[in-house]
């Protein structure tokens, strides 16, 4: 199904949303405790001269990691090349790469988690001695060759951070956890991007935006090009309050952000009455993946409450009657609506 929230997809939208993707690292709105620590980092990096340390980023897709991994190459004024753990298929394929970086280039790896382990182990000596240990021939007669890399700087990003074993995660020199944008911050993301657009937008429109984003400048970024193409149709110079809010309601996108999926889930959860229901039966009832329930379409609704996750399964809470518009049954205690008597 397409969704209009969906945020893996939207990745690939085209050059507009790299256009609108902040060039400088004093417009990149929110994670300020993220850019905080990143600030000390790479000031201490270039008092050195040396590289930034390997950094590796988790959290939910459109919450930034690219982007923060441009703007730190920007302020260390280094070359920055990206690929992705699928596109990685042999060890000669990220030999390549490796070997092909100059001296303080910033090679961003998406994706990392799906790396194969064969290929994980490729990058050990290259992140700790930046040492590339090429074996030749097999059996009793291989030889290891050695070949000496450039410094350069790892940045990993991934949305499973449980999915990156400790011999990779131990060698990054610092881990960030993404956090979702509150309705300020996103209303700012959204009102530059508007005005990038060269469609200004009103204060109030953008945060209605911003209230329907899940916490998600991709979402937002995305909502505004449509909301934008309905003003457009119109005739409008400028998006207004009522126009976000009747094109979001005609794009299928609630109050919270919620679209049909993100329903069809709250709803099977709300139906199992205190039950809890495991990831498969999910994937099956809904038609989608179990891993894009996890990491997609859950994170938002998990950081907000609006499900549990328990060792036995899902389990809807208060808000998802709320988000349903029903009454939940008596006596709820604070989280999950039942405890294990049942
Ligand atoms: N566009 C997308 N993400 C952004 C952010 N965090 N700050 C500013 N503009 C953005």
């Amino acid at each position: 199904m397409e969704r209009i929230i969906e945020v893996e997809k939207i990745a690939f939208d085209g050059a507009e949303d790299a256009s609108l993707r902040p060039s400088a690292w004093e417009d990149y709105i929110g994670q300020s405790a993220i850019k905080n620590k990143l600030r000390v980092f790479i000031d201490a990096a270039r008092k050195r001269a040396e590289p930034i340390d390997h950094l590796l980023f988790f959290g939910p897709p459109g919450l930034g990691k690219t982007t923060l991994a441009y703007l730190i190459a920007r302020e260390m004024g280094a070359n920055i090349k990206t690929t992705a753990g699928p596109m990685i298929e042999k060890s000669g394929d990220l030999a390549a790469i490796l070997t092909n970086l100059n001296e303080g280039d910033i090679l961003f790896i998406d994706e990392i988690h799906r790396m194969s382990h064969t290929i994980e182990e490729v990058l050990y000596p290259a992140m700790e001695d930046f040492r590339l240990d090429i074996i030749i021939g097999s059996g009793p007669a291989a030889q290891t060759v050695k070949i000496d890399l450039p410094r350069f700087t790892l940045i990993g990003a991934t949305t499973r951070a449980g999915m990156i074993g400790n011999p990779l995660r131990d060698r990054f020199g610092a881990h960030f956890r993404m956090q979702f944008y509150d309705v300020a911050d996103l209303a700012a993301i959204a009102k530059r991007a508007a005005n990038k657009l060269g469609k200004p937008i009103e204060d109030a429109a953008a945060e209605e935006i911003a209230r329907r984003s899940r916490g998600t400048p991709r979402i937002a970024l995305r909502l505004l090009r449509r909301v934008r193409d309905y003003a457009e149709v119109e005739g409008e110079t400028t998006i207004g309050f009522e126009r976000a809010k009747s094109a979001l309601d005609a794009l299928g996108v609630n109050e919270n952000g919620f679209d049909e999926l993100d329903l069809r889930l709250l709803a099977l959860l709300v139906e199992a009455r205190g039950r809890a229901i495991g990831l498969s039966a999910l994937g099956a009832k809904l038609s989608e993946d179990g891993a894009t329930i996890e990491e997609v379409i859950e994170p938002y609704l998990l950081a907000n409450g609006y499900l549990e996750r328990t060792a036995r399964g899902r389990i809807a809470t208060i808000k998802s009657y709320e988000a349903l518009k029903l009454s939940a049954p008596a006596a709820p205690n604070q989280g999950a609506l039942f405890n294990d008597r049942s």
